[in-house]
């Protein structure tokens, strides 16, 4: 035997066992899911050991064999109903986990059929909902069985469960003889989550996500327990008919609506891959709003005519592929717990991870919320993740959902290093080492130090030129930070004797490191531009504790103006009397935000302060609402093209709504609409957690 052989037969033996035990895990995995409806690891995870095992089949053919875990299709039916054959197999799509994949598929089709690369090729796009498919056979308009989709060929009865969900007509009217509708039944998360709830309460089965509580909602023996869970359905296909609905997947799915079906509101007809990978990220984007879980987005040939010509495989058709998004949820090592100290002082501890990819983000740090957060209990003292601690060198896995901070959803505790010790939570602050005070009933601890904690005066100048405070472009948190060090800015008056202090003399701005003559005067007119403000952009800007932007604009509303607000204040000091009275009776005022306000104001060195501020601007009554526009008051980016209107029009359409309109991607940035072509911007606003777009996304947002 040569060398190379003997290399060989161990990679082969390697693979061999390899495969065996991703096989072991596959068919764990498949048991707990469809035995018990009760996953045992995150799909993500199965998806990705039925992958590599394909793989080492494709490298290695000898390793096939007939007792191996069917790769494409689930676990047989299970006890308990009976048994219904499918008419015609219910298959299952192969996966894309790239756009390099989707184009692979494309040309794979074209190559097919033997299109060249000219010729347009319609694509129906619609999500891939996280649910279970369900099979509806009616003959002559009337229900007759439901089934689910078992091992493909075989699958469960429930027609008795699936006659008590509305969004299935029992009957229809002009329906061919025989018509086998496919689709997905789902529960909807917020359904979910008060399911949950009251399984909690009652102590019944908590499911692990909504597929789940989907699945044992329809697979019970008692057809009441299915009425009383809230379940949907939407069709994405169908198996047996009697004679064709429509010659494209589109016109077919409008008659299934016209018989009485639901239609996903986001399904579009893509003419291009760049169409497929717009719509893609424009839904991908909606994802976490969505009602329902969806885990890519299904691409079919939309001529059913060539759809015939392609045909089918053995488990999956050729004319359709998935496109997965990437998972919400993935572990990592918890590298370091940082404590972060805000400008009211709180003490904010922050997970340091080691980086991962969750949802198509590249995630290293996560919120830890508060001391008691990362002991493992909630603020009524009930155990959370099970009661365990969170301790640095711990597997966490982490949730990105809707906001784009994520969470840690559970811990580890198999793999916690035998020697780590439960958090010690800091009881004096990280930066001044003025004691950290938690008051009784408080979750979170505090920083005594106030404008003493060099790191409270700094995040409150930050604060003071954020987004919806001052806003002056060309003075972000990088800069305030750099001329605080510096003693540039110690105070908000500061930024307003910036000019007079750095236009020239010893230490001019244009020399600074980054800077120059250019970028400083343009610094120096942003602040300029800034001296009239609206009354309520001010009092936010000052930090003041429990003064968001809601509060600083009801009290501009009420009081007009500043005098009027600053004497009031005042006259309220007693905390008694008719101008307290009056403070407390704006609408969502109550004595704690009315008391925080008067303590700062009787507060000598918050007062100075404020004066030396309010003595340099020109402050301004708040302004009427322009628009009830949701993008009003909001800064937007354009990239990549455009097609339902030109970028112009784009621009005057979002500055008529109230919005700005700004050329690069920063911090300040609310919204970026890509279209196909969008390269670094639309990278970079991800990597910002700045939500993007599609332009079918756009125009639904300015038709509002
Ligand atoms: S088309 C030949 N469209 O995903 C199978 N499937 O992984 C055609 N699914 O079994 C399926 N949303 O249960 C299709 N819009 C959609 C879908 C969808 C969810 C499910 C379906 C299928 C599974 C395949």
């Amino acid at each position: 035997m040569n060398e190379s052989n003997i290399e060989s037969l161990s990679e082969l033996e390697k693979a061999s066992a390899e495969l065996e035990e991703i096989y072991q895990r596959i068919r764990k995995a498949d048991k707990a899911y469809h035995g018990r409806d009760d996953p045992d690891i995150a799909d993500a995870e199965y998806d990705r050991l039925k992958s590599r095992a394909k793989e080492i089949l494709k490298r290695f053919p000898e390793l096939r064999s007939a007792d191996s875990p069917n790769l494409n299709i689930g676990w047989p039916a299970r006890e308990g109903f009976a048994k219904v054959a499918h008419a015609v197999k219910m298959l299952s799509l192969e996966n894309a986990f790239k756009l390099e994949d989707v184009e692979k598929f494309d040309a794979g089709i074209r190559r097919f059929l033997g299109l060249g690369n000219d010729r347009v090729l319609e694509y129906l796009a619609e999500p891939k909902i996280d649910g279970l498919s369900l099979a509806l056979r009616y003959e002559n308009g009337k229900l007759v069985s439901a089934a689910t989709r078992g091992d493909g060929s075989i699958g469960e009865d429930v027609t008795a469960n699936a006659r008590t969900i509305p969004d299935i007509p029992r009957s229809i009217d002009s329906a061919p003889e025989v018509l086998e509708v496919r689709g997905e039944i789902y529960m909807g998360r917020g359904d979910f989550q008060k399911l949950n709830e009251a399984q909690a309460k009652s102590g019944g089965k908590v499911f692990a996500n909504p597929r789940n509580a989907a699945a044992g909602s329809l697979r019970v023996l008692d057809t009441a327990i299915t009425r009383s869970r809230k379940l949907g359905y939407i069709p994405h296909g169908w198996g047996e008919l009697s004679e064709q609905l429509a010659p494209t997947a589109a016109g077919a799915m409008e008659k299934l609506e016209e018989f009485g079906f639901k239609k996903n509101p986001n399904t579009r007809i893509c003419r291009s891959l760049g169409d497929l990978a717009e719509h893609y990220s424009a839904v991908e984007t909606m994802r976490s709003s969505l009602e329902y879980d969806i885990d890519g987005m299904v691409y079919k040939v939309n001529d059913l005519p060539l759809q015939e010509r392609l045909g089918v495989r053995s488990t999956s058709p050729r004319w359709a592929i998935s496109h997965k998004f990437s998972a919400e949820t993935a572990w990592t090592r918890l590298e370091g717990i940082e404590i972060q100290v805000g400008r009211t002082g709180a003490l904010s501890p922050v997970a340091r991870l080691n980086p991962v990819n969750v949802g198509g983000v590249v995630v290293s740090n996560a919120t830890l919320h508060n001391e008691d957060y990362i002991a493992g209990v909630d603020a009524n003292g009930q155990p959370i993740r099970d009661g365990y601690d969170i301790r640095v060198g711990d597997w966490v896995e982490l949730y990105r959902g809707g906001d784009v901070i994520p969470k840690i959803s559970a811990v580890d505790p198999g793999k916690r290093p035998s020697d780590s010790k439960p958090f010690e939570f800091p009881e004096h602050c990280p930066k001044c080492n003025s004691r950290a005070v938690r008051p009784d009933g408080d979750a979170v601890r505090r920083c005594s130090g106030g404008l003493a904690c060099p790191a409270q005066v700094a995040e409150r100048l930050k604060h003071f030129v954020s987004k919806n405070a001052f806003d002056i472009e060309g003075l972000g948190d990088k800069q305030v930070e750099q001329f605080f060090e510096d003693d540039w800015i110690r105070q908000p008056s500061d930024i307003f004797t910036l000019e007079d202090n750095h236009a020239g003399g010893s230490e001019p701005l244009a020399e600074r490191e980054g800077w120059g003559e250019k970028s400083a005067s343009n610094l120096f007119q942003a602040i300029r531009d800034r001296v009239r403000i609206p009354m309520n952009r001010l009092l936010f800007a000052l930090g003041i504790r429990h003064v968001g932007e809601t509060v600083a604009a009801r009290l501009s509303r009420h009081y007009g103006g500043w005098t009027e607000f600053e004497s009031a204040i005042d006259a309220a000091s007693d905390r008694e009397g008719s101008e307290w009275n009056e403070l407390v009776s704006v609408e969502g005022i109550g004595s704690v935000i009315a008391e925080s306000l008067v303590a700062t104001f009787q507060n000598e060195r918050e007062r100075t302060i404020i004066g030396n501020i309010v003595g340099r601007l020109e402050i301004e009554p708040m302004p009427e609402v322009a628009s009830e526009s949701p993008i009003a008051g909001k800064t937007l980016v354009f990239t990549g093209t455009m097609e339902a209107m030109t970028r112009s029009e784009a621009k005057a359409r979002a500055e008529e709504a109230g919005a700005k309109v700004s050329g690069s991607v920063s911090s300040k940035t609310d919204l970026v609409v890509a279209g196909p072509g969008s390269g670094s911007k639309e990278k970079k606003a991800r990597e910002l957690g700045i939500k993007v777009i599609g332009e079918l996304e756009w125009v639904g947002l300015v038709q509002k």
